[in-house]
């Protein structure tokens, strides 16, 4: 679906398609060139980063490996509170492996900070953080993310495999939804 089709739901477009596609091209080249010389692992966080992971994969110009991970943070509601626990792991050794944690969006930081503590005490060669979305706004704990593909406020947002209550993570667009969806 794309934002046509959210009738009244829908209060703006944040990113279409076409801009989304844009940048995961020109960082997929960038990505590229700095895992030149290196076997690099795409690890996806599951469900969000589906949508990411499907198309970033597919403008690297070579082949490359994924695997995914699911985590349940216990937060209330649409807040997460950076307790993490692992629903489903990697099926993958990452020891002595380049990791890039492949992500939908960054919003306190909480949830990707313990994914890469967690990652980097099994002994990888290195981890680094690729997000197509960051709220610098909502920022609890600061996250290097090496590679971040837009800087969007701090609203809530559906669209590209972020949800709410699990709708809307097949709208191609990223847009904000009219209030009177989740009140
Ligand atoms: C979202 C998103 C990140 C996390 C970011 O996942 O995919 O993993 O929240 O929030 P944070 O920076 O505040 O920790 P969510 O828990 O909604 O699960 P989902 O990917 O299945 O939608």
């Amino acid at each position: 679906m794309d934002a046509t089709h959210m009738g009244q739901d829908i209060e703006k477009v944040l990113l279409t398609d076409a801009q989304i596609q844009e940048r995961l091209a020109e960082l997929g080249v960038e990505v590229w060139e700095y895992y030149r010389d290196k076997d690099v692992l795409l690890v996806g966080v599951l469900k969000g980063a589906v949508m990411v992971m499907a198309d970033f994969m597919r403008h690297l110009p070579g082949s490359v490996p994924m695997d995914w991970m699911a985590v349940s943070s216990y937060g209330s509601g649409t807040k997460s509170s950076g307790v993490v626990r692992i629903l489903k792991d990697l099926d993958t050794d990452i020891t002595d492996r380049h990791v890039l944690i492949v992500e939908d969006v960054i919003d306190s930081g909480l949830t990707l900070s313990w994914i890469r503590s967690n990652l980097e005490s099994r002994s990888p060669a290195s981890v680094e953080i690729f997000s197509l979305l960051r709220k610098p706004e909502a920022a609890k704990v600061e996250i290097e993310s090496r590679w971040v593909g837009f800087d969007i406020p701090d609203e809530f947002v559906v669209g590209y495999g972020l949800d709410y209550d699990e709708r809307y993570r097949n709208l191609r667009d990223v847009v904000t939804l009219a209030p009177h969806v989740y009140s």
